[in-house]
C-alpha cells in the first residue's frame, strides 16, 4: 500500500533523514521505533505532507505522493494522529469529531461513523458536549484517534500515542489499536514504547540518527538485547 524509498529530509543545513526506505502492506500494522530525535515524527510529517523531502519517493496505492501538500495526502487517505494528541481544546468533543469528517459529504455515512466512534469510545458519547480541553489525557487521546477515523483513512499514522498515559490507559490503547487492526485498518505506529509495538505490530523498523538501523518482526525486538541497547537506549 505504502512504499517509501530513499527518503532524504533536511531542516535547513541539517540532514535529519537519510535514505529511509520501508513498506506498509495493505492491512498491516508496521511499527517505527527509535529514540528521541531519531527522525520518527519527521517521517510521519513527510507522509502527511507537512514536511517536503529533498529526495526519495513515497508511493501510496500506486501514486507518487512525495512532496504533495497535506490536503492531497488526506484526500488520498493518509491521516495522522499527531504527537501530543492535539485536540481543539475550546471546541466540544462532538465538534472535534465533526471536523474530522470535514472533507466528506456523505451525511448518512458521517452519522453512522459518529455512532461507531461512540461505540468504540463510550466516554466520548457521555462527554460529547464538553470542551475537549476539559477531558483527561486518555480521553483526549480517544478524541484525537476518533477525529482521525472520522475521515475514513486508508492509512492511519499514529505518532507516539502511548506517551503520558498510565499503564491502564496504555493497555486500553493497545486494545483499541488491535481492534482497528482487526477491522482491516492499515497503520503505521511510531513508538518509543517497545512493549506497545511488540504487542500489536507485525514488522518493525528501528530508526537511529535518521537512518533505518534494523528491521524485523516487532516481537523479536523485545527479545533482542542488542537492538534494545544500541538503538533504543535501554
Ligand atoms: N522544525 C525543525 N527544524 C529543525 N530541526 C528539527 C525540526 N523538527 C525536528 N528537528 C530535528 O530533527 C531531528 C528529528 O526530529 P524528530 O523527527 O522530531 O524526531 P523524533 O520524532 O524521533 O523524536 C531532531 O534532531 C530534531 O531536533
Ligand atoms: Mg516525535
Amino acid at each position: 500500500m505504502l512504499e517509501v524509498a530513499n527518503l532524504n529530509v533536511w531542516y535547513g543545513v541539517t540532514e535529519v533523514l537519510r535514505d529511509v526506505s520501508f513498506e506498509v502492506p495493505q492491512g498491516a500494522l508496521v511499527a517505527l521505533l527509535g529514540g528521541n530525535g531519531s527522525g520518527k515524527t519527521t517521517i510521519i510529517n513527510t507522509l502527511s505532507g507537512m514536511v517536503t523531502p529533498r529526495k526519495g519517493t513515497v508511493r501510496f496505492l500506486g501514486t507518487e505522493m512525495a512532496g504533495r501538500p497535506s490536503d492531497a495526502m488526506v484526500k488520498a487517505g493518509i491521516v495522522q494522529v499527531p504527537q501530543g494528541r492535539e485536540v481543539f481544546a475550546n471546541m466540544s468533543v462532538r465538534d472535534n469529531l465533526d471536523l474530522g469528517a470535514a472533507t466528506r459529504t456523505d451525511r448518512k455515512g458521517i452519522r453512522d461513523d459518529l455512532e461507531e466512534m461512540y461505540g468504540l469510545f463510550p466516554r466520548l458519547r457521555d462527554k460529547q458536549t464538553h470542551k475537549a480541553g476539559s477531558l483527561s489525557g486518555g480521553e483526549q487521546q480517544q478524541v484525537a484517534v476518533a477525529r482521525a477515523l472520522m475521515s475514513r483513512p486508508k492509512l492511519l499514522l499514529l505518532d507516539e500515542p502511548s506517551v503520558g498515559l498510565s499503564p491502564v490507559l496504555v493497555d486500553a490503547l493497545i486494545e483499541t489499536i488491535r481492534l482497528l487492526h482487526g477491522r482491516g485498518l492499515t497503520m503505521l505506529l511510531v513508538e518509543q514504547n517497545v512493549g506497545v509495538a511488540a504487542a500489536v505490530a507485525g514488522q518493525a523498523y528501528v530508526l537511529k540518527d535518521g537512518e533505518i538501523a534494523y528491521r524485523g518482526p516487532a516481537p523479536e525486538l523485545i527479545g533482542n538485547p542488542e537492538v534494545l541497547a544500541s538503538y533504543l537506549g535501554r
